[in-house]
């Protein structure tokens, strides 16, 4: 009995270690090297030499790719930190996700000299959290589910898109998805607390311990299922029984009759 209460506590204290890990937030990133003046200089090369072929010299667009005046920082930074820009996948295609083609650095210029171009959504701020794991199902379900799959395995979205699986983004990537609907994906205008509950949940779901699929809903449905299972061999032995009594009971002859 000690011992059960000493292990109960044990289980207790390891649940909550568990839960009270603090929450993984995405590096700062490592602005400030070089000045302004001279980061914006150099995301000005690089797009005129990367860049500038299908977005035009000023970002305004061309027939081979649309206008980044008021893209924003947070579209540039998902583009080349996915590795979709720059596009290599031919007129028509879908961007892809790859290996980013630039360093840190090099994003960063890239993405200061697009914000530079017009409006945009900054690059967001993301905090994951356990707590918001549930609301961020929630939300996950009804909105993205549709095109990604429940466990965010991805899935077919029409037109020969392809909505990718969710196991590489990270939670800032998962942000800038949002506020800026990348390729056929729609805009989702959440507020902080909602761009953090989705990321949150998303992080879940690549942590979570079952990979290629995820028990949604936790323990719930097993429970539920071992309970129906144990009533129905129960009623199942009930009624054999009950049987066997009557067979018995009538002495069983018909059968019998020589
Ligand atoms: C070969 C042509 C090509 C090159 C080179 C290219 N892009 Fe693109 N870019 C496209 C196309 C096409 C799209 C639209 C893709 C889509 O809808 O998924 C796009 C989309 C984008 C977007 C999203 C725009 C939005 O409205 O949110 C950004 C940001 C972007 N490109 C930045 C860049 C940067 C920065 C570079 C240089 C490193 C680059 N691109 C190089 C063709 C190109
Ligand atoms: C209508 C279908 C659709 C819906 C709904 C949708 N997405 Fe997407 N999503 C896409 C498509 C298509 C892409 C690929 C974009 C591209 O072609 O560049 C994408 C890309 C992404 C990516 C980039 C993945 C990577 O590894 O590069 C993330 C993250 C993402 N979506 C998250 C979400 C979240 C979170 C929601 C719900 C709030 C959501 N999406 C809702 C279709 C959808």
């Amino acid at each position: 009995m000690r011992a059960l209460s000493i292990l109960a506590a044990v289980l207790v204290l390891v649940g909550l270690a568990i839960v009270t890990v603090p929450a993984i937030s995405p590096p700062p990133r490592t602005l400030a090297a070089p000045g302004e003046e001279q980061l914006a200089q150099q995301g000005a090369a690089l797009f005129a030499r990367s860049c500038a072929s299908c977005h035009g010299s000023e970002g305004q667009g061309t027939e081979f790719g649309p206008t980044l005046q008021g893209a924003g920082a947070a579209s540039a930074d998902f583009q080349l930190r996915t590795g979709r820009m720059p596009f290599t996948e031919g007129a028509g295609a879908q961007a892809k996700r790859k290996p980013a083609a630039f360093d840190d650095q090099q994003i960063e210029a890239l993405v200061a000299y697009v914000a530079s171009l017009g409006d945009g959504p900054q690059v967001p701020e993301v905090t994951v959290d356990q707590a918001l794991v549930p609301e961020g199902q929630r939300t996950f379900i009804g909105n993205c589910a549709p095109c990604h799959g429940a466990t965010g395995n991805g899935g077919a979205v029409g037109g020969g898109a392809l909505a990718p699986a969710l196991d590489q983004a990270t939670p800032v990537q998962v942000a800038e998805a949002m506020i800026t609907g990348p390729g056929q994906m729609p805009v989702f205008g959440y507020d902080q607390h909602g761009l953090n509950a989705v990321a949150s949940y998303v992080d879940y779901l690549q942590h979570a311990p079952h990979p290629g699929g995820f028990a949604i809903g936790g323990i719930g449905p097993v429970p539920e299922g071992f309970v129906a299972w144990v009533l129905g061999m129960a009623l199942l032995f009930v009624i054999v029984v009950l049987i066997g009594r009557r067979w018995t009971a009538k002495g069983g002859d018909e059968e019998h009759v020589p």
